[in-house]
């Protein structure tokens, strides 16, 4: 097999354990639809089935593309961006049979496909989604870096964000009743836009705990404010109301505490990774003494 193939090696041709494990994440949604193939071919729309869950799958994998660089840094662990670029044509693997699976659920009737996403808004949304992460993983090799020059290539890259939220939103729109994940997802995609938006403004790469102690907040907070207000326009209630109910445990654990709890994990992984590499420099110093 030829080397370009064998994902699993580093640049150097050594077998990377980031990047096995990277592989096997990618590959457990596609491991998971064949466990579950009896009771998918036997539902009622198995094409729909899978139409979701590449869809669920390609917005995780394009989560976990923005979550690289901020856990890098928080948890000093820079090794990880060996995996991005893999993980990133990865989603857009998930987002291409996605858009195949739709093709096929409409008998692979071009004319028909092309008609719906011109015309339904939340197709139209997902289509132009499409496009970009099209754009994306075409570029993200190491002679269209090249071709491009670093800064061309970034500013094309930075697309991701308004591709994200193209995603969240078409997520959002064919989202029938329970809101839950979505918010969550988007709780998610707030934290990572807003630590980005902050390092940017603090001019600095490195945020303080306190830092992202007040960023998780202010995120979980929009969380629970935003599905409130969502959920009191769309069936006319108060959103204080809805707020009474995220308060009440029994009612199950809203997105904007699992937002706050996700957040809280980050800031508890940069204490510790602080203190580990503290004690770790200390050490270091005491042996040379
Ligand atoms: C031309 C492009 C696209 C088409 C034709 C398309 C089509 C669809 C369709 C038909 C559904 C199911 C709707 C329903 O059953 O009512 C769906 C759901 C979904 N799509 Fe797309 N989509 C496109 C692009 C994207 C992109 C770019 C993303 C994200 C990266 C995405 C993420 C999702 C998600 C997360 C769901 C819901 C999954 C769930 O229910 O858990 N789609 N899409």
């Amino acid at each position: 097999m030829s080397a370009a193939w064998q994902i699993w090696r580093d640049r150097r041709g050594r077998l990377s354990w980031l990047r096995v494990v990277a592989l096997a994440l990618l590959l457990a949604p596609l491991a998971k639809a064949l466990i579950d193939w009896q009771a998918i071919a036997h539902g009622a729309r198995p094409i729909n089935d899978l139409i979701h869950r590449t869809g669920f799958w390609a917005l995780v994998f394009l989560g976990v593309t923005l979550a690289v660089t901020p856990l890098r840094r928080i948890g000093r662990f820079g090794a990880l961006v060996d995996v991005r670029r893999m993980i990133g044509v990865g989603c857009f693997c998930y987002i291409a049979a996605h858009l195949a699976l739709y093709i096929a659920d409409q008998g692979f009737d071009l004319g028909k496909v092309a008609y719906e996403i011109t015309h339904r808004v939340y197709l139209i949304i997902g289509g132009i989604a499409w496009l970009g992460l099209a754009a994306l993983a075409v570029t993200s090799t190491d002679g269209m870096a090249r071709r491009l020059g670093p800064l061309r290539w970034r500013r094309l890259h930075q697309a991701v964000y308004a591709i994200a939220l193209l995603a969240l939103v078409h997520y959002f729109q064919q989202t029938k009743a329970d809101v839950t994940v979505p918010v969550f997802a988007a709780g998610l995609f707030g934290w990572l836009i807003a630590y980005r938006l902050l390092a940017w403004w603090q001019d600095t790469t490195e945020l303080s705990a306190l830092g992202l102690l007040g960023l998780t907040i202010v995120v979980a907070a929009l969380t629970f404010a935003g599905e409130a207000i969502g959920i009191a326009i769309a069936y006319n209630v108060s959103p204080m109301r809805v707020l009474g109910v995220a308060f009440n445990v029994d009612a199950g654990l809203r997105p904007g505490w699992q937002v706050l709890g996700a957040g809280l994990a980050v800031v508890l992984l940069d204490v510790v990774r602080a203190r580990w590499n503290g004690r770790r420099s200390r050490n270091r110093a005491v042996a040379a003494e």
